[in-house]
């Protein structure tokens, strides 16, 4: 790929943005090393394997190995850096703000580093994160150190081709010379790149994300309604899509939105809107419509089963959407949580993901096929729309159920064939 400057860059967290940022600026040429604190992430990485999944991210460590290393030694990592990228985590805290405290631990490693020529944070953080990490770094003796937010629009699953070929890239930065910098990094990047200050960067993350989620809680209070009224949701969803100046994506109704970015980056939005005084109602009804939109998969196959006490109930799917391992925030999980509250045994089935053994998971069942996860249930719920799921022989899953009970929360079957097979068959908005 096309580049001027071949720069050093220093990338904390070897995680799911940060292994793709480091292995994406080591293809455009840079030369990279990236730190992580979990000692068993970087062994693995330094023997040639990826802690995750994610596609394409593989070949790419690979082919670019002459310029990407990996580290556990921050001082290391940063002695031979112009530039330091902090990708680290920023889960919810307690109180649903964004727990900032990896972000901070890495400025502060970053102490006496008065070489650096920029800190850009990629993290997703809270609007007024520049400014109290600019003081920081002031407040380390690091005044000429230039400061950069330059958020992630990703989607897991894509993120390689979403980091080499953006709808834009975002950069917010307090001078001009550091926003050229963080520019420059990006020659040989196909996408629109957009300039602002750091507040703006930092808001244009959450609302992005924030309106990703409302379309998708929309959709879903949409075919809520048309469960109520006869209308099916997925013909209303293609005509609304049709509209030019509405467009078709994120109208999938279904079981609702989890995984490690829409509900934490979400709830953070609220948060930050509450501290200030604000009450945002409209993005309090996005999540709340969500929530409930679980709870109603859950409710409707109790209805069917007259009671969840003692039934046993299969869960198609575990992560929070195809293509990734990731089950952070996965909707799997609150179904299982219901299920098993409610009495019902689990047994579930996902072609990636292989849970931790913690709560709810532990009390669960892991099968290693559709067929053996329906075998004795009686209910099945599509969770996830994993490509596998359109071929499973489903005449013969229903035959190895107890009772032949499918709750499709991603509308990924035909209603009609499925009833042909005798199924009691429900999704989600449609007749
Ligand atoms: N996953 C996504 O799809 C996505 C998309 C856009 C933005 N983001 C944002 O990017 C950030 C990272 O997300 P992620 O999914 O890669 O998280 P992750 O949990 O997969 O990875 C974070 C990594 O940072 C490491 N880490 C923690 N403290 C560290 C330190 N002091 N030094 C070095 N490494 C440290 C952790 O060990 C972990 O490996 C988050 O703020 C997230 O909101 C994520």
């Amino acid at each position: 790929m096309a580049h001027t400057l071949s720069r050093k860059i220093a990338v904390f967290g070897a995680g799911y943005i940060g292994l793709v940022t480091g292995a994406c600026l080591a293809e455009l040429g840079h030369d990279v090393v990236v730190r992580d604190i979990q000692p068993e992430r970087i062994s693995l990485l330094q023997s040639g394997q990826i802690p995750i999944y994610e596609p394409g991210l593989g070949d790419l460590i690979i082919k670019n190995k002459e310029r990407l290393t990996f580290t556990l030694n921050a001082d290391e990592a940063v002695a031979r850096a112009e530039i330091v990228y902090v990708c680290v985590d920023t889960p919810p805290t307690s109180a649903g703000d964004a727990d900032l405290s990896r972000v901070w631990s890495v400025l502060h490693s970053l102490e006496g580093a008065a070489h650096l020529a920029a800190v850009v944070v990629k993290s997703t953080v809270p609007v007024g994160t520049g400014a109290r990490a600019r003081a920081l770094l002031d407040d380390l003796g690091l005044h000429g150190v230039g400061y950069a937010s330059n958020p992630e629009f990703t989607a897991e699953g894509r993120a390689v081709s979403d980091f080499l070929s953006p709808d834009r890239v975002v950069i917010g930065a307090s001078d001009a010379e550091t926003a050229s910098l963080v520019e420059e990094l990006h020659r040989g990047v196909d996408g629109e790149v957009v300039v602002m200050d750091i507040p703006s960067a930092e808001m244009a993350k959450m609302a992005s994300n924030a309106l990703l989620a409302t379309k998708i809680s929309f959709i879903n209070e949409i075919a809520s309604i048309c469960e109520a009224t006869g209308a099916d949701v997925g013909n209303v969803a293609r005509a609304v899509g049709l509209d030019h100046r509405l467009g078709p994506h994120f109208l999938q109704a279904g079981i609702g939105w989890g995984g490690s970015c829409f509900p934490k980056d979400s709830e953070a939005l609220k948060q930050l809107a509450s501290n200030t005084g604000y009450h945002p109602q409209l993005l309090s009804a996005v999540i709340e419509v969500n929530n409930l939109q679980k709870r109603r998969a859950i409710s409707k196959v109790k209805d069917l089963l007259g009671t969840l006490e003692g039934a046993t109930v299969a869960l198609l799917g575990l992560t929070f959407k195809p293509g990734t391992d990731d089950m952070r925030e996965a909707t799997s999980a609150v179904l299982a949580a219901r299920l098993l509250a409610e009495g019902a045994a689990v047994r579930c089935w996902d072609p990636l993901a292989r849970p931790e053994a913690v709560e709810p998971w532990a009390s669960t069942t892991r099968c290693e096929s559709v067929l053996e996860a329906m075998t004795g249930a009686d209910a099945a719920i599509l969770v996830t729309d994993w490509p596998q799921l359109r071929e499973v022989p489903w005449e013969e899953a229903r035959g190895l159920m107890r009772r032949p009970v499918l709750y499709d929360g991603r509308n990924l079957l035909d209603p009609a064939a499925m009833r042909d097979l005798g199924f009691r068959y429900l999704s989600v908005g449609r007749p």
